[in-house]
């Protein structure tokens, strides 16, 4: 049971979460990886459902990173079919009011996906509960390549000034533009990193680590990162 919740606690508007430990779950119990992710979609879905029960505004959860191209064929097959199957079932993002959104390059996901990221997005737009982001593809740094990239473009074709180039400018290009960014970023699993996950939009968020793997994460744990962010004194680099 959770514990009671104080009346005056700070809700944080973003938690960025990376789902680490699904392997590791599935051979403690001689099961195969794609167990682990199977399980690990389940337990996404309901702290998604959470998030947006106690009234979290944003979740971006990290479901598929550049670097997870280098895994088994087959266990980047299991995780794309673990995520057709939850993109097919466009009930999970209606019947719960979640907008749903991508992060990350979709180039190289096979079309069937696209399209049904591009439906889902189409179809959830007007919900208004939780915003939820899922990083499919995704890198910190390529995001920032390619942000520069454009900035660069645009400073070439005379449409920007070089000097007007600012903070503003940069985060405007990335595939959270216009989101706040996180106020905590969760990191199950027992790894103390932040593995090329938001590089630019974790720049003073909260880290929070847990020894749990994400098959296991549960909303307890929702409760206790909120419990630790309420805890922690946050001044931006002031002294006050
Ligand atoms: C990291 O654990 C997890 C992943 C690379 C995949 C995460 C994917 C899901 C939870 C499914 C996504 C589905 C939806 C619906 C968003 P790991 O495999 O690196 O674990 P390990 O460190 O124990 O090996």
């Amino acid at each position: 049971m959770l514990k009671k919740k104080s009346e005056n606690r700070v809700l944080p508007v973003h938690i960025a979460v990376i789902m680490d430990g699904n392997g590791r779950w599935a051979k403690k119990r001689g099961l195969p990886r794609s167990a682990g992710h199977s399980v690990g979609a389940r337990a996404f879905k309901n702290i998604a459902r959470y998030c947006n029960k106690i009234g979290i505004k944003y979740l971006t959860a990290y479901a598929f990173s550049t670097e997870n191209w280098k895994r088994p064929p087959e266990e980047i097959s299991a995780i794309m079919n673990i995520l057709r199957d939850y993109l097919k079932d466009a009930k999970n993002f209606k019947a719960d009011n979640i907008q749903v959104k991508f992060l990350g390059d979709r180039a190289r996901l096979p079309e069937d996906i696209r399209i049904l990221m591009k439906e889902a997005e189409e179809g959830s737009a007007d919900a208004t509960g939780l915003k939820l982001s899922i990083a499919v593809n995704y890198g910190g740094r390529g995001e920032l390549v390619a942000a520069a990239k454009i900035l660069a473009k645009k400073a070439k074709d005379g449409v920007i000034d070089p000097e007007n180039i600012d903070e503003a400018a940069l985060g405007g290009q990335l595939y959270t533009a216009g989101q706040p960014d996180p106020d905590i970023l969760i990191r199950p699993g027992g790894e103390k990193r932040v593995s090329n996950f938001l590089t630019w939009q974790t720049a003073y968020s909260e880290l929070i680590f847990f020894d749990v793997l994400w098959p296991d994460f549960a909303p307890k744990h929702i409760e206790q990162a909120i419990g630790l962010y309420n805890e922690r004194e946050r001044r931006y680099g002031a002294i006050v």
